[in-house]
């Protein structure tokens, strides 16, 4: 069993890349015999659909498929044979990153076909996580966005677990930026005291994927 994580983080040692640790340190810590791995979206040379309508293309070998072969290529191909799949992407702009974008119109769009009810060809309905770290709290994050994305991971596979980390911490040293709408101290005070219940919600849900997988 085979648990692959996204990264749409273009930050190494960011809040996303945290949460993805978090979830991977899970999956390990359900001693099963699931493997993680994760892939960083900004180490892979690519861009988003060309609309080439290659992946409906009447009796092609490649229906369903995207046909493009460039640096995402490999990675669409193991998200169709991992057992589960987990997108993290930051909130830049009240939506995912641009590279998490491509990645799901790459993905997602071929796997969902123009037949009856937009059929969708997923070889499996594997089960998705998504992880979300935005600088907004809870009660402002963009629903409507994360909403549509998440139905149309829905339609191709399930129905998505959600896990934010909401107020992050942004900048090493806050001293150095120009910053008036928000104030470090309450930062720092959310990174001390929520950011770990959001590590370990991701931590949860890596040990509860693990567990479900080898049920
Ligand atoms: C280009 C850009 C746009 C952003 N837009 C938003 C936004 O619309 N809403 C929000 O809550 N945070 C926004 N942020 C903040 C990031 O989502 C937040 O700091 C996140 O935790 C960064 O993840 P990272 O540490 O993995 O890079 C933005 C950051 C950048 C760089």
């Amino acid at each position: 069993m085979e648990i692959l994580i996204v990264n749409g983080s273009p930050r190494r040692e960011g809040n996303t890349a945290r949460m993805c640790r978090a979830f991977a340190e899970g999956v390990a810590s359900a001693g099963r015999d699931v493997s993680v791995e994760t892939v960083r979206l900004y180490d892979l040379d690519y861009k988003g659909c060309r609309s080439c309508f290659a992946c409906k293309r009447r009796g092609a070998a490649g229906y369903g498929r995207c046909v493009v072969r460039d640096g995402l290529a490999p990675l669409l191909e193991r998200a169709l044979r991992a057992d589960a799949l987990v997108i993290a992407s930051p909130i830049y702009l009240m939506d995912v990153t641009g590279a998490v974008r491509s990645l799901v119109e790459r993905l997602l769009f071929p796997l969902s076909t123009y037949e009856a009810g937009y059929r969708t060809v997923a070889p499996r309905r594997i089960p998705v996580v998504m992880l979300y770290t935005m600088n907004v709290t809870r009660e402002l994050l963009p629903a409507p966005q994360l909403d549509a994305l998440e139905a149309f991971v829905g339609h191709v596979f399930t129905p998505p677990r959600r896990i934010c980390a909401c107020d992050t911490y942004q900048f090493e040293r806050y001293d150095d930026y120009v910053v008036e709408v928000f104030s470090e101290q309450a930062k720092r005070r959310y990174r001390e005291t929520r950011f770990p219940e959001e590590l370990r919600a991701a931590f949860d849900a890596g040990r509860e994927t693990a567990e479900n997988l080898a049920r």
